[in-house]
Order: C-alpha cells, then sequence, then structure tokens
C-alpha cells in the first residue's frame, strides 16, 4: 500500500554524477571529505566513466583542477583536454556537462575577473572570458556547458558565442539560483578555490539566503536568456526555492547536493547515526517532492541500486 500511495518515484535515469579531473595527480586519490569519490587522472577518469556506465549513469558533470601555479590564469588547455579525451572515449554514449568558471584559474580564487584595483569582481570583463572558455569546451566536445561563476549575462553570452560558431547544438545548464553558502567547503579544498585577498567571499555575486526573490529572478532571466538546464544548489536546505521555481520556468530544474550537505550525510552515517543509502535516497525523494527533475550528487553512482533497495 505505500508503494501504491507513493507519489514521488525514483529513477537513476534523473541522475548527474562530478567528476574531478586533476592535473598534478599520477594516481587516482580519494577523497576524504566525500566518501566514495576520488580526485582522478586522466586515464582513470576513464576507467571511472567505464565503472559508472556500468551502473546505468550516462551523465557527468566534469570539473577540471588544473595545476595550482596560477600564473597562466587563463591557460584552459588542461580542461579541454579532458573533455577531448573523455568525449573521443566515450562518443555519445554519454552526456558530458563540463563546469565553465574561473575560480579554479584565478590566484585569487574568484569566479571571475576583478576591476583593475582588485576591489571588486568585474563582471562584463568576466562575462567576456567566461563566454569564451565555453566556446572552447564546446570546441572540445562537451555536450553541454554549466557556467557556475553567477555573473549576470553570461547565459545570454554563452549562447550567442556557441551559436555564431556553430554550436546551437550545446545546451547550457545554469547555476541560476547558486547561494552564498557555507557549504561549498570541501569542494574548495578540492578544487584549489577558496577566495582569496582583498575580497574574502562570494556574497557579491551569489545570491544572498535572505532574499529568495533574487533566485526566483534569475531563475526567471537565465531561463530567458536561453538556459536549457535551471539549477538551485545548494539543495537540502533550500527546497523552498525549488517548489517556487519549478512552476515559473519551462527548462527542467536541477537539484544540487553539494559537498557539504553530501559530506554532513556520511558524517552521520561514519558514526553509525543513520543509515547511509536510506539517509541520500530520502534526500533524493524531498529533492524531487519539492519539485526537482534533475539531481546532482556525489553518490549518483549508487543511485540505480540504492533506489531498487529502497524501502517504502
Ligand atoms: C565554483 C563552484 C563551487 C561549487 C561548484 N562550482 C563552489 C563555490 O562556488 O565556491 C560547489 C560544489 C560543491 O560544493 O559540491 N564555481
Ligand atoms: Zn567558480
Amino acid at each position: 500500500m505505500r508503494e501504491l500511495a507513493a507519489r514521488v518515484n525514483l529513477s537513476h535515469k534523473d541522475f548527474i554524477q562530478p567528476l574531478f579531473v586533476d592535473q598534478e595527480l599520477a594516481h587516482p586519490r580519494p577523497i576524504n571529505s566525500l566518501n566514495g569519490m576520488s580526485s582522478d587522472t586522466i586515464d582513470s577518469v576513464l576507467r571511472q566513466i567505464a565503472r559508472d556506465m556500468d551502473k546505468g549513469i550516462s551523465k557527468f558533470l566534469m570539473f577540471p583542477v588544473p595545476v595550482s601555479d596560477k600564473r597562466n590564469e587563463l591557460d584552459f588547455s588542461f580542461a579541454l583536454e579532458v573533455v577531448e579525451t573523455i568525449k573521443w572515449e566515450f562518443g555519445d554514449n554519454i552526456w558530458l556537462s563540463a563546469d565553465c568558471c574561473l575560480c579554479s584559474y584565478t590566484p585569487h580564487g574568484h569566479c571571475g575577473v576583478l576591476s583593475a584595483d582588485g576591489s571588486s569582481v568585474d563582471n562584463a570583463g568576466s562575462v567576456a572570458v567566461i563566454s569564451d572558455y565555453a566556446l572552447q569546451l564546446a570546441e572540445a566536445g562537451a555536450d553541454n556547458i554549466a557556467p557556475s561563476d553567477m555573473m549576470d549575462g553570461r547565459i545570454a553570452a554563452i549562447r550567442k558565442k556557441l551559436d555564431g560558431e556553430g554550436h546551437d547544438h550545446v545546451s547550457i545548464m545554469s547555476y541560476s539560483a547558486k547561494f552564498s553558502s557555507q557549504l561549498y567547503g570541501p569542494f574548495r579544498d578540492i578544487c584549489h578555490s577558496a577566495p582569496s585577498g582583498q575580497l574574502q567571499n562570494r556574497k557579491s555575486y551569489q545570491l544572498s539566503p535572505f532574499n529568495p526573490d533574487d533566485a526566483i529572478r534569475c531563475a526567471e532571466r537565465d531561463a530567458r536568456e536561453g538556459a536549457d538546464i535551471i539549477m538551485v544548489k545548494p539543495a537540502g536546505w533550500y527546497t523552498d526555492i525549488i517548489a517556487r521555481i519549478k512552476p515559473l520556468v519551462r527548462q527542467p530544474v536541477a537539484a544540487y547536493h553539494v559537498s557539504g550537505e553530501y559530506a554532513s550525510i556520511e558524517l552521520m552515517a561514519e558514526r553509525n547515526w543513520i543509515n547511509r543509502e536510506a539517509a541520500h535516497t530520502e534526500l533524493w525523494t524531498c529533492l524531487k517532492r519539492a519539485g526537482a527533475d534533475i539531481i546532482i550528487s556525489y553518490a549518483s553512482r549508487n543511485a540505480a541500486q540504492w533506489i531498487k533497495e529502497m524501502e517504502y
């Protein structure tokens, strides 16, 4: 009866698996903060994707981690090589979304370039660089561009550049409602992308948790500018935002269960305070119930198995 009455059903087909590819590594390295995740080399990410495909996962979100010597701050060649290699190996058997942001490249760790005196992020300058990077990722073979920078107007700029250069089939998953959050800590550690220097945080471009209307406005704006998927991030603390955005846009809504949220479940599970699998599937159910169509989780590769074994 509980199965029949269930109004929310999970499918592993709705899941996207994040991947980290780190230029510094000679061998894959398990990520301490994210149980079950590793930072990969170009070689090992191919093996990882093959294993994930065996588990029914075919959509991936790739984060490049370029060498931490950041003098060549706008040298995107490593990310392009990763995309090329992955798509060469797997072609259309996978959907590859490439993160498009500058925070792993810039010496100050911000998601855009700074004004001349370093006191603020230069929105227009950042959009120019980011849309250029997006075009290069598309040329390298990415199926989707995922701009996580939160500059204003970047969706329109990326769409225009892609369409102008014959990449109209490359879609955009926009980090539309991305909040300035404590929950990105583990991720910034992995990607060496914590902001530093004169500007200590991302509050001038990421959204305020105190202003939900701004998130709605950004989602509607990105939908208008040509985004194909609208993302809310973090996910579990922001289900009200998911629920409000869902009826306002016609694009699929993605919820990103971010590193800090993931780690908090894993930490409790490690202490045997909760059941790991049941906690993740309960959380996923909550995201679906709120209105999410797509889920991005570091445990996506377990989705098929955990959903099959899930108890209603
Ligand atoms: C950076 C970026 C962040 C995440 C994805 N892209 C962190 C940040 O904005 O500082 C967070 C992902 C996670 O925590 O799992 N553009
Ligand atoms: Zn960034």
